[in-house]
């Protein structure tokens, strides 16, 4: 990753735009907050209406679209739409419709998916909405033609991490239940596609073995990322210090514990915005 100086009609200092269903597009924040320390990022949260997974395409794509115009009135440099569900519904619209560089967590997915894989055989466990639009399988052909996928809908993994049960037997037995078809197609690469699973990859490893490499969006979304700016010459300025803001459009109980668990920092800005 290289960083160019930042010239004086640079966008640099504008925020990035980051959205989500809910909390599992923290994880994405969290590397960006690592990898890109300068930049400062306005997160949507779409609390209210989680899951996105178990949603129509065309209900999917209308959130996306409201998420979409509510980051831009930010003034964003650029888009992350850290949310396979979204992405799997909403990736092509939104590109063709708004003026803005949009960067999705499936493709990178994919990407490393493919490089990884010795044995062209690769899983794919996701919303029952990403798994349904068959993305990751299109994503994944186009750069290799011979590789073999293999989906599974979790729609029980979300609300677990949700709730923060991310270790333990009820977590194992569920994790089984959904993996098991999997583990018998002899998969080397088995990529987490969605943006809350990152939370569960302990116990996702335990119940696949060591042999199956765990690929998840967190770290290739910001290489993309970081490379976008570099092309385009959108780096914050190394004396800018990066903010975060997260806008949710509901707050329950438990959202701070949880939030922080999937972004391993304190939130300091939290304001509830509803949507219509
Ligand atoms: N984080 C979302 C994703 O990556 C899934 C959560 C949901 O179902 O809303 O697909």
């Amino acid at each position: 990753m290289t960083s160019k100086r930042v010239s004086r009609h640079s966008k640099g200092h504008r925020p990035i735009g980051v959205f989500d269903s809910g909390l599992g597009g923290l994880t994405v924040v969290r590397e960006i907050r690592r990898r890109l320390p300068h930049e400062t990022i306005v997160y949507y949260g779409d609390v209210a209406r989680l899951p996105y997974g178990t949603k129509s395409p065309e209900q999917i794509l209308r959130f996306s679209i409201q998420n979409t115009l509510f980051l831009l009135k930010h003034k964003v440099k650029a888009l992350v739409i850290a949310c396979n569900s979204s992405t799997s519904a909403a990736a092509n619209f939104l590109r063709r419709h708004f003026n803005v560089p949009i960067v999705d967590v499936v493709q990178p997915a994919a990407e490393v998916a493919c490089r990884s894989t010795r044995s062209g055989r690769i899983g794919v466990i996701a919303t029952s909405a990403t798994i349904g639009s068959r993305v990751y399988e299109k994503a994944l052909k186009k750069r290799n033609p011979k590789v073999k996928v293999f989906g599974e809908a979790c729609p029980l993994f979300v609300p677990l991490v949700e709730e923060g049960w991310l270790e333990g037997k009820i977590t194992h037995d569920v994790l089984d239940a959904y993996l098991r078809k999997l583990k018998k197609k002899k998969i080397d690469v088995l990529i987490l596609g969605c943006t809350h699973y990152p939370l569960l990859k302990k116990s996702i490893q335990k119940v696949m073995g060591s042999r199956v490499r765990l690929v998840d969006s967190m770290a290739p979304t910001v290489q993309q990322l970081a490379q976008l700016f570099d092309r385009r010459d959108l780096h914050a300025a190394k004396k800018q210090k990066g903010l975060l803001k997260i806008y949710v459009s509901d707050k329950p109980g438990n959202f701070v514990k949880v939030g922080e668990s999937f972004l391993g920092e304190k939130m300091n800005f939290v304001e509830v915005v509803r949507q219509k």
